[in-house]
């Protein structure tokens, strides 16, 4: 392993990390080291996550956490801080989608995914804000999507939602970098977890994606791993405020 990928002993706290591209970041992390907080809404899958990333020789916890909820989330990092002392990476990635189409969407359907894909967000980075000020070092990677780049057919909030998560990422990189924090975006493709496997069950859509990605089939949530580790890490201390698309090449012929 090069060092600069190197983990060992840092601590990250990976939201909606019982599952999909959440458990398949924290188990790339683990692999390299990093102990591990799992943060998630399903609270038996996370304990069962926790449990298959102690078995990488790490040290993880499981932790309920709503993120739309100030007083779940601040738990979370009281939790965190009793358990490792420290925390040195976040993931936000907790997320949901829900189609609607924008003529007849409610306003509580924009505002339930707005409360969970971008107030979560905010909520958990000004969370671990302190702890990464004091030890002037912090690595924030905010999971976006290619529809925060360009739109999704009915999803109005979704697509906002992710728009704005990688402007509060170049925020963060332009306002907290003095303080040794660097945060980055991942903006993913069409990635087979719970999330999209009704989606990837419909005969149009399949046909949709293979035509649509220049690589021709959907991504693996493990292909999302090694970007996370690299931007965790030391390997990527000068990218800061990156927004990066991991698609199979969608996105570059748009
Ligand atoms: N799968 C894809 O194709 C794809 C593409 C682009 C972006 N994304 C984004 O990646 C992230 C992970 O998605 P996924 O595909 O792994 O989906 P997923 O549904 O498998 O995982 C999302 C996780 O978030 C958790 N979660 C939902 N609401 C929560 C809340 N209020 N508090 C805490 N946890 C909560 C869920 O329990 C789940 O474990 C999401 O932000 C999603 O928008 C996914």
């Amino acid at each position: 392993m090069l060092s600069e990928f190197n983990l060992k002993n840092k601590v990250a706290i990976v939201t909606g990390g019982c599952r999909g591209l959440g458990k398949a970041m924290a188990m790339g992390l683990a692999k390299h080291g990093c102990n591990i907080v799992i943060s998630d809404i399903i609270e038996k899958e996370s304990e069962k996550t926790a449990k298959e990333i102690k078995k990488l020789g790490v040290k993880a916890i499981a932790v309920k956490t709503d993120v739309s909820s100030k007083d779940s989330v601040d738990n979370l990092i009281k939790e965190t801080i009793k358990r490792f002392k420290k925390i040195d990476i976040l993931i936000n990635n907790a997320g949901i989608y829900n189609p609607t189409p924008l003529e007849t969407m409610k306003k509580q359907e924009w505002d339930k995914i707005m409360n969970i894909n971008l107030n979560g967000y905010l909520l958990c980075v000004q969370s671990v804000f302190p702890y990464m000020k004091k030890q002037k070092k912090g690595a924030i990677i905010n999971v976006a999507s290619v529809a925060g780049l360009s739109a999704f057919a009915n999803s109005a909030a979704y697509n906002c939602s992710k728009a704005a998560i990688n402007m509060l990422t170049k925020t963060i990189a332009t306002d907290w970098a003095k303080y040794g924090i660097r945060c980055n975006s991942i903006c993913p493709g069409v990635i087979v977890t719970p999330m999209t496997e009704g989606l990837l069950r419909d005969k149009g859509f399949q046909m949709m994606i293979k035509t649509g990605t220049p690589l021709q089939r959907p991504g693996k949530a493990e292909e999302l791993a090694g970007l996370a580790v690299y931007l965790a890490s030391d390997a990527s201390s000068y990218v800061n405020g990156a927004i990066i698309p991991i698609d199979g090449g969608w996105t570059s012929h748009l």
